[in-house]
């Protein structure tokens, strides 16, 4: 029987590899596992545990909290606060960044997170997850400031997600590539049951929200239009399509079987670039889907090249099959 290999010791290997991530990284991951861990038991709860519905709260969004939402982000706060190995946390549910207390030694690290993605899955028991990011704290002893956090996402050190659906998946990158870590609910650890993850160029698949089509830009409406035409169409070929609500799970479907997500600005709110959020929903996504052989843009750049101006800022988002997201941005960089 082939050996298990659990994420420490995949983390471990790692670390021994050309000191790929220091142990500080190492230990914030495995905590970050244990966190992700505890929300999964959580979600599995559902309605016995008292953890479905809204808590009636907002946050910094303005969207209704879910008590999820909260048990998440205070899971991942109460487990990394006190291991010395950061020195600040920003989250979706928080307005403002999280310092370490003053109580506790400060690390160098930062960690984002969306600590429950998906929220309007939460009661109709379709999968759900967490989004966490990686940054190291700018040289300098001051203390942690929320401009700290704005960096670009070419600038993570270590970028992830956890997916709770029939299985509980912890997917990662320290840059070297993808891993998929599955959890082993009877020895309560995560195991490695993927790693080197390809994304296939090219694809049928496409993930989008369609309600919002009437919304969309032109460059959107063309590619998806292609899409819909079929083989008889100028693409030559036809498509199907996904749409979860879920990024963590219509991200989890790109990276193993390939296709394209996209939820791009809309007229709705032309003030905002998109729903989606860069620093802890796009960048880590972005960053996976590149070490995976995908691409990502938001229409016209490389996300991961951008560089932040707001804590909580939006950003259009189109990623997943390398040959899908540049046929999509060269649509919108066509000359009008
Ligand atoms: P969150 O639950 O963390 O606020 O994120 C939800 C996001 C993302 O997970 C998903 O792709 C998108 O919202 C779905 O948006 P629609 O409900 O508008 O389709
Ligand atoms: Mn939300
Ligand atoms: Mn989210
Ligand atoms: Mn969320």
């Amino acid at each position: 029987m082939s050996q298990k290999i659990s994420l420490t010791r995949y983390l471990v290997e790692q670390q021994r590899q050309d000191g790929h991530i220091p142990p500080e990284l190492r230990l914030l991951l495995e905590i970050v596992a244990r966190a992700c861990k505890s929300i999964s038991q959580a979600v599995n709860k559902g309605a016995l545990g008292g953890v479905l519905g809204t808590a009636g709260s907002e946050n910094v969004q303005g969207e209704v909290q879910k008590k999820l939402d909260i048990i998440a982000n205070e899971v991942l706060i109460e487990a990394n606060e006190w291991g010395g190995h950061l020195a600040a946390m920003a989250s979706e549910e928080m307005d403002s960044i999280y310092l370490v207390p003053n109580r506790y030694p400060q690390g160098e690290y930062l960690l984002l997170f969306d600590p429950l993605d998906g929220s309007s899955n939460i009661d109709v028991n379709v999968s759900i997850g967490t989004i966490f990011s990686v940054l190291k704290k700018p040289e300098g002893s001051a203390a942690v400031e929320e401009k700290d956090f704005l960096q670009a996402g070419n600038k993570q050190v270590a970028a992830g997600y956890c997916v709770y659906g029939p299985q509980t998946t912890l997917v990662l990158t320290v840059g070297d590539g993808v891993a998929m870590f599955t959890l082993d609910r009877e020895q309560g650890s995560f195991v490695l049951t993927e790693e080197n993850v390809q994304i296939p160029a090219d694809t049928k698949e496409f993930a989008i929200n369609m309600s919002n089509m009437r919304h969309w830009d032109e460059p959107v409406k063309r590619y998806i239009d292609e899409c819909l035409q079929g083989k008889e169409g100028p693409r030559g070929k036809d498509f199907n399509m996904r749409w979860i609500a879920s990024m963590v799970a219509d991200v989890h479907r790109i990276l193993t079987r390939g296709g394209v997500f996209m939820y791009p600005w809309d007229k709705r709110e032309p003030q905002k670039a998109g729903k989606l959020r860069l620093m802890y929903e796009a960048n880590p996504m972005s960053w996976l889907i590149e070490q995976a052989g995908g691409a990502a843009t938001n229409g016209r750049q490389r996300i991961l090249d951008l560089q932040p101006g707001k804590l909580h800022e939006r950003v259009s988002v189109v990623l997943g099959s390398k040959n899908e997201v540049e046929r999509i941005t060269a649509y919108h960089l066509e000359p009008k």
